[in-house]
């Protein structure tokens, strides 16, 4: 008799914690006696004739500590259901939507586990909406998904900007000096706000809070009359002024790429803040390397939902993370909506209770 045969697929953005998901998959899939599918380069490998390869727990040894994705992934090509500076929703072409069908049915696919962030989730409720059987898996390192309190791969991301803000610490303050470190997040600060408390950092400047250049400028000549012998900031990609703009430009393919924000920062305090002011950009150091132990057991369990929504026929369903359980939602309550950080929420609170400040 042939085997059920499911499908799975990473998508957009890699992030830490992505091989812990398809190894959680594939191994509870496997001990179902179902086969599973990995589709390579996104949902790109949908497309005829099909780029996949056969996984099994053999195929997936090893995986739970790399970073990436062992399938490859895009944030372009023909599924892209996001575009623009506010991820404005696009419709996926009929003919790429029917094209994908006839790849899964020649494979026999009964269901496809998506493993994406707010585009991608995009993406995997139009499939479904079209009659395609998807369940979705969030995924970002910037945490804003709405419907799950977490994401996997936020953690190894704040505990990148954590180290990042432990070594340039030492040399700031070696050399007195201010050190402004732009960090990603989209249009969400919780990269910064985490980052930014378990780094020790004096301000952190959030999209969430718009800030004021003089206000940043007062608090570091505030902590040289107390002192402090370095400032470290924070800023997340997404942060800007009051009665200012997002720091962003047009790529030539039309994408809206986040980023210079700290530049800013460091030219307009540099002249009234009486200290050497610095800038260093960690980029896409926060979106590699080994998923922490946390993104490690969240995208494995993740993995094992997904696998268990199959079996029940929970299509059109996300898997979220709520409570300390892994449940799910309809994808269509998660998408479209970010999770942004509350300015009077508690951990906005608790970073002003150790004297961090917003700028504002
Ligand atoms: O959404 C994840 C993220 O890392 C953002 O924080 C960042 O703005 C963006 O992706 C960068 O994307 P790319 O790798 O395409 O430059």
């Amino acid at each position: 008799m042939e085997r059920r045969r499911i499908g799975i697929l990473t998508s957009g953005g890699d992030c830490p914690g992505l091989n812990a998901v398809i190894r959680g998959a594939v191994r509870s899939a496997q001990k179902l006696g179902w086969e599973i599918v990995g589709f390579k380069d996104g949902f790109e490998g949908l497309l005829p004739p099909g780029r996949f390869v056969m996984l099994d727990r053999h195929k997936t040894a090893g995986i739970m500590p790399l970073g990436g994705t062992i399938l490859g992934t895009t944030n372009k090509g023909h599924f892209v259901a996001k575009v623009g500076a506010h991820g404005e929703t696009a419709v996926v072409a009929e003919e790429v939507i029917e094209q994908a069908r006839a790849v899964l049915k020649g494979l026999r696919i009964e269901g496809l586990i998506i493993i994406g962030g707010d585009g991608s989730l995009t993406t995997a409720q139009q499939l479904f909406e079209a009659g395609i059987p998807t369940v979705g898996v969030p995924k970002t390192i910037d945490n804003d998904l709405a419907a799950t309190a977490m994401t996997f791969g936020f953690d190894s991301a704040v505990a990148c900007v954590a180290d990042a803000l432990d070594r340039l610490h030492t040399t700031a303050t070696s050399h007195r000096r201010v050190m402004v470190i732009e960090v990603m997040g989209r249009h969400a600060g919780w990269i910064a706000l985490y980052g930014g408390l378990a780094g020790g950092a004096d301000i952190i400047l959030l999209p969430e809070i718009p800030f004021e250049y003089e206000k940043i400028a007062e608090a570091v000549r505030k902590r040289n009359e107390d002192g402090c012998l370095s400032t470290m900031i924070v800023v997340a990609e997404g942060a800007k002024p009051k009665d200012g703009v997002i720091s962003a430009h047009a790529t030539a393919s039309g994408e809206y790429r986040m980023g210079g924000i700290a530049d800013l920062v460091a030219a307009n305090i540099q002249p009234i803040c009486d200290r050497e002011v610095r800038v260093c950009v960690l980029g896409h150091l926060q979106r590699g390397g080994a998923p922490t132990t946390l993104d490690r057991i969240l995208g494995t369990r993740f993995g094992i939902h997904a696998v268990e929504m199959i079996a029940a026929g929970k299509y059109g369903h996300m898997v979220s993370y709520q409570n300390y359980l892994v449940t799910d939602v309809p994808i269509s309550e998660a998408v479209n909506r970010l999770r942004l950080v509350s300015p009077e929420g508690q951990m906005v609170k608790t970073a002003r209770a150790v004297d961090i400040d917003f700028g504002d």
